[in-house]
């Protein structure tokens, strides 16, 4: 380390030994050029991203299209997030499970050691401090990560709240401080020159949940470098989760208001590619006048029961890192509104006016851009090449109150009341547009036992089920079935529980043709959930659970058959039988660790059909 790194060591903004110590500890090792404590401010942030920009990582977009705009191209090996790199070093094997990496943690320890001893050489070291949740809110979590790249930075003061406010909340010394140390692993050496998107061939994204660590090596990209968000706000999250009594899930969260301004608030949990952002950010269609969905937030949210027993939930993020491809002002305007403006964009297209563009964005396409890999890419191209122009995993990174259906509580500290968790995936056959479970352990069995099909966009077999529980598979930090088993006793703490209910958009009839026209069309189901939540709606009972009635659904302003309303909630017995076969594979995996409940409710839907 030099003298100024020393120097600005000596003088900074906390007064928590444990932390200078860590950052002196951490320096030592990384042995960064210099140390930067992050205050947060506008100012900083437009200094880091001037910096970024004479480095050549950002690249301003036209000020008066896209204004306070900046656009990146990462390299091509560091392009999402990297699920075989990532492990959780728990000190039993058995506490990760079988759906997780393990190593243990004493020789991932010494492996981290070797990896991160001068791997900050000739970069600045940022001490970037951070809430998941409202500052000082009770369900907040406070994080400090400490990372050589200012893109991280950036990116992280729009997904979190970060800076000063943090560092007086750390000062107060009542919370818990989660370490998180990150590096893309590029040292330089005296004289050498920067590359645009640092990143090592080599990445290890690892958790520690006994001792609630995360340390992240050789990637610059989303969830891999913002620790905020997929390590600590789920991986680390689930784990102080389980212990405390509350729960991190990957939901979006939102609240339906009735023309009476009668507000009801829903979790839902899809997988990836699934459309979340666009549910969480709902439009109501035509025959929903004085309808209107609020957004809270669309990936993570953390669930707690609060003194009178009910289940209330907390965004930990303030913004959204939204998948780019197919979103536009058709399938999401309030998505649109809100990347309109001091938004990052990373791996999409670049137009010659300065512009971003995406794969889905408008009808036409533009006659020549930049692709994500800064190549020149036209339509024609694209075509004789099958070259997209934007990486399908093109983010934005965008702050949440500049959403316009953002809601008037998203910030409450004390979070908002649950009142139904929605479980859903991409599934052809089998599963109705929506159904209801008889109650919570079946529930709990509903997403346990969640599957959706593989896209060819992802690789790999199409239209194969895969089953991701609770689209918790990537995320879990600990064994799938003690989270079951968590899931199951959250019950006891609760005077009531919120409703559970499943729902598929992606239904297909015999041709291969969709039965269900979705986007701002789901408005009708949600209106079903929150009728029957309220006590409004009649249902049919199924061997599965409850379904909705054609005359239960609202279908103001849309001609929809009863023929193929029926078609879409059809239970076929047959089809359900191979369905239980399916969640038999995933409970064998699991088997050791699996809560009877689950084998009842098993039993009792295989009664049932
Ligand atoms: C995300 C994801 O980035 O689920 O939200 O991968
Ligand atoms: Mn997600």
């Amino acid at each position: 380390m030099t003298s100024s790194a020393t120097d600005i060591l000596a003088t900074p903004p906390t007064t928590n030994k444990h932390l200078i110590r860590w950052v002196e500890k951490m320096a030592d090792l990384c042995q960064p050029d210099n140390v930067h404590w992050i205050d947060g401010s506008q100012e900083e942030y437009e200094q880091l991203c001037d910096q970024l920009v004479k480095a050549g990582t950002f690249f301003p977009l036209n000020e008066e299209l896209w204004p306070g705009c900046f656009y990146a191209r990462s390299a091509p090996n560091d392009v999402a997030r990297v699920e075989d790199r990532t492990f959780i070093c728990s000190l039993s094997k058995d506490n990760a499970g079988p759906t997780n990496n393990w190593e243990d943690p004493f020789v991932m320890r010494r492996k981290l050691k070797q990896l991160f001893r001068g791997s900050m050489r000739g970069r600045t070291m940022y001490v970037l401090p951070f809430s998941m949740g409202p500052v000082g809110s009770p369900m907040s979590q406070i994080g400090v990560q400490l990372t050589d790249s200012a893109y991280a930075v950036v990116n992280m003061r729009i997904m979190a709240r970060v800076g000063a406010p943090v560092f007086a909340e750390i000062d107060k010394d009542i919370k818990r401080v989660v370490p998180c140390l990150h590096s893309v692993g590029a040292p330089l050496l005296p004289g050498q020159k920067d590359v645009s998107w640092p990143c090592n061939d080599e990445k290890y994204i690892v958790h520690f949940p006994e001792t609630r660590e995360i340390w992240s090596y050789g990637s610059g990209y989303g969830g891999n470098a913002l620790l905020g968000k997929k390590c600590f706000a789920l991986r680390i999250a689930s784990n102080i989760a389980r212990d405390e009594g509350w729960m991190a899930e990957h939901m979006l969260i939102l609240g339906v208001e009735s023309p009476t301004h009668e507000k009801t608030y829903v979790a839902a949990a899809f997988p990836s590619a699934c459309g979340k952002t666009n549910f969480a950010m709902l439009i109501p269609p035509e025959g929903f006048n004085g309808w209107k969905v609020w957004t809270v937030g669309d990936d993570i949210a953390w669930i707690k029961p609060d003194a009178a027993g009910k289940l209330r939930a907390i965004n930990p993020e303030a913004g959204f890192f939204g998948v780019a491809p197919g979103t536009s002002a058709k399938t999401n305007p309030n998505a649109m509104t809100t990347l309109a403006r001091n938004t990052i964009f990373t791996n999409v297209a670049l137009t010659p006016e300065g512009g971003v563009w995406w794969e889905g964005m408008t009808e036409k396409p533009p006659k020549e851009c930049l692709d994500w890999r800064g190549e020149k890419w036209t339509p024609a191209i694209g075509k004789s090449t099958g070259k997209p122009a934007a990486h399908p995993n093109g983010r934005f990174t965008a702050p949440a109150s500049q959403c316009p259906s953002i809601d008037s509580e998203w910030e409450n500290p004390e979070g908002v009341p649950i009142s139904a968790i929605i479980f859903g995936g991409r599934r052809a056959t089998t599963m109705p547009l929506v159904y209801q479970a008889f109650n919570w352990s079946a529930g709990v069995y509903m997403g346990a036992t969640m599957g959706s099909e593989t896209t060819a966009a992802a690789g790999g077999a199409v239209g194969k089920v895969r089953r991701d529980p609770m689209a918790m598979l990537p995320f879990c930090g600990y064994h799938m079935a003690d989270y079951f088993r968590h899931w199951l006793k959250m019950q006891r703490n609760l005077s009531s529980t919120p409703r559970i209910f499943h729902v598929n958009w992606f239904r297909k009839d015999a041709d291969g043709k969709f039965l269900w026209p979705g986007y701002s069309e789901n408005m009708r189901v949600l209106k079903w959930i929150v009728d029957r939540v309220r006590g409004r709606a009649l249902s049919k009972e199924t061997p599965i659970g409850w379904t909705p009635f054609y005359d239960d659904i609202h279908w103001d302003g849309l001609d929809f058959s009863r023929t193929t309303f029926d078609a879409l909630q059809t239970v076929d017995r047959d089809q359900w039988k191979q369905e239980v076969m399916g969640h038999e594979e995933l409970f064998l995996a699991l088997h050791d660790h699996l809560p009877p409940e689950m084998i009842y409710e098993r039993e009792l839907l295989i009664c049932r059909l």
